[in-house]
């Protein structure tokens, strides 16, 4: 038997069966996923439209590449359209997170013709040669040097460093809340000063939401929150239902500086994909996924914050809709385990965050299941641990 290279580690668990807000291990037994596949799922597992959508394009045509029209492709279009900030009316389909923050590392070099590219502490972007470039942890890049020359990475949150942006500068790439980085978002004064110092150099503003992207905040993109927007917006994720599949979006004075050739992928914008978002898109404005991540994930806040007040091993609950972190003064993976042993699945963030991504659909009974079930871990956790242990 071959073996599945180790790059994660295994959390001993077979999902046999996956629906909505729940999936169920080979004995049959019910979880309530808050990891969704690492936020994947955001509309739930198999969303039935979702599932429908791409049930019915393998039986049209299952593969075709951007170089011949098919009818899905612009049905797509004038779906994300309705999503899509006015401006950023160039679209380009791509299969991951990663690939889709190569794009726009490129597009942002050719655009201007400059190289520099900054981001920030602690940020995560994607493990490809480009994406982990512009990644702000140390931890994911150790091993791999020398990565992509022309990469300055700067404090986030810290008004004072965005002087590093200059006249070099091909780009800034940000995620508004970090992800992977520990749940931290960002500052509203921090974000309108970047907004404004990468337009005051002329480059190009980088909004990376391929976690918080397509309603996770509560709003349908994070940047809604800041009041402010991208130049080139990058998502992932939540946008295909589950299907792999990811884009970048750019307006027409970046576009017309792009040619045929400058970038391409064998299965970026495919008619899966295609029919994948086009229904997600459908899904999120007919059921109010927006609002309804709004207002579930205030409760599931302040379900948190009102358990977990007491607990000396927490130091707070931060994080936008239903992004949430839960941060301990420990390392988080004992909670996680104990979680999963109550089933219920959870995530880490940064090193001392356990990270929440429950799908939009969340009910109230969920949530008090699900805080209660975390709870009970982290007193266990608290309890199991000699006072001068906590850090
Ligand atoms: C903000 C952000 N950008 C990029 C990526 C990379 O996406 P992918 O794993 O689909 O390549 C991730 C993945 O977690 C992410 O959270």
């Amino acid at each position: 038997m071959l073996n599945y290279l180790r790059f994660y580690e295994d959390r001993g668990l077979l999902i046999a069966r996956a629906e909505a807000q729940y999936v169920w291990d080979a004995e049959g037994n019910k979880y309530l996923d808050f990891h969704t596949g690492h936020g994947v799922a955001f509309l739930g597992h198999r969303n039935p439209r979702i599932v429908e959508a791409l049930k019915r394009q393998l039986d049209e045509v299952m593969t075709a590449t951007p170089s011949f029209r098919v009818r899905v492709r612009d049905e797509m279009l004038s779906a994300l359209e309705k999503v899509i900030p006015g401006g950023l009316d160039h679209v380009a389909l791509l299969n991951s997170g990663s690939e889709a923050v190569e794009l726009a590392l490129k597009i942002a070099r050719k655009a201007t013709g400059r190289r520099k590219l900054v981001s920030f502490t602690n940020s995560f972007h994607g493990r490809t040669m480009g994406a982990l470039s512009v990644t702000g942890s140390q931890k994911y890049k150790r091993g791999f040097e020398p990565l992509v020359p022309g990469v300055e990475v700067i404090p986030f949150n810290d008004v004072e460093s965005l002087k590093v942006i200059d006249g070099e500068t091909a780009a800034v790439i940000v995620e508004l809340v970090q992800g992977e980085g520990g749940v931290i978002p960002a500052d509203l004064e921090f974000a309108k000063a970047l907004r404004e110092r990468v337009d005051e150099v002329g480059a190009l503003l980088v909004i990376d939401e391929v976690q918080t992207g397509f309603g996770r905040t509560g709003r349908v993109w994070a940047f809604q929150h800041y009041n402010i927007k991208p130049d080139v917006l990058v998502a992932g994720k939540a946008i295909g239902g589950g299907f792999p599949v990811s884009l970048v979006a750019v307006g027409g004075d970046v576009a017309s500086k792009l040619d045929v050739g400058d970038h391409g992928s064998t299965y970026g914008g495919n008619p899966l994909a295609c029919a994948a978002v086009k229904a997600s898109v459908e899904v999120l404005i007919e059921d109010n996924v927006v609002s309804k991540a709004e207002t579930a994930g205030a409760m599931l806040r302040d379900k948190l914050e009102s358990r977990l007040r007491d607990s000396r091993i927490v130091r707070g609950v931060r994080g936008l809709g239903l992004m949430l972190g839960v941060e301990l003064r420990v390392l988080p993976t004992g909670v996680i385990k104990c979680s999963q042993a109550r089933r219920l699945l959870v995530l880490k963030a940064g090193s001392t965050v356990v990270r929440l991504l429950p799908p939009y659909m969340i009910t109230v009974d969920d949530i008090e299941w699900g805080v209660e079930a975390l709870a009970r871990c982290i007193d266990e956790e608290a309890s199991g641990r000699a006072p001068g242990k906590t850090g």
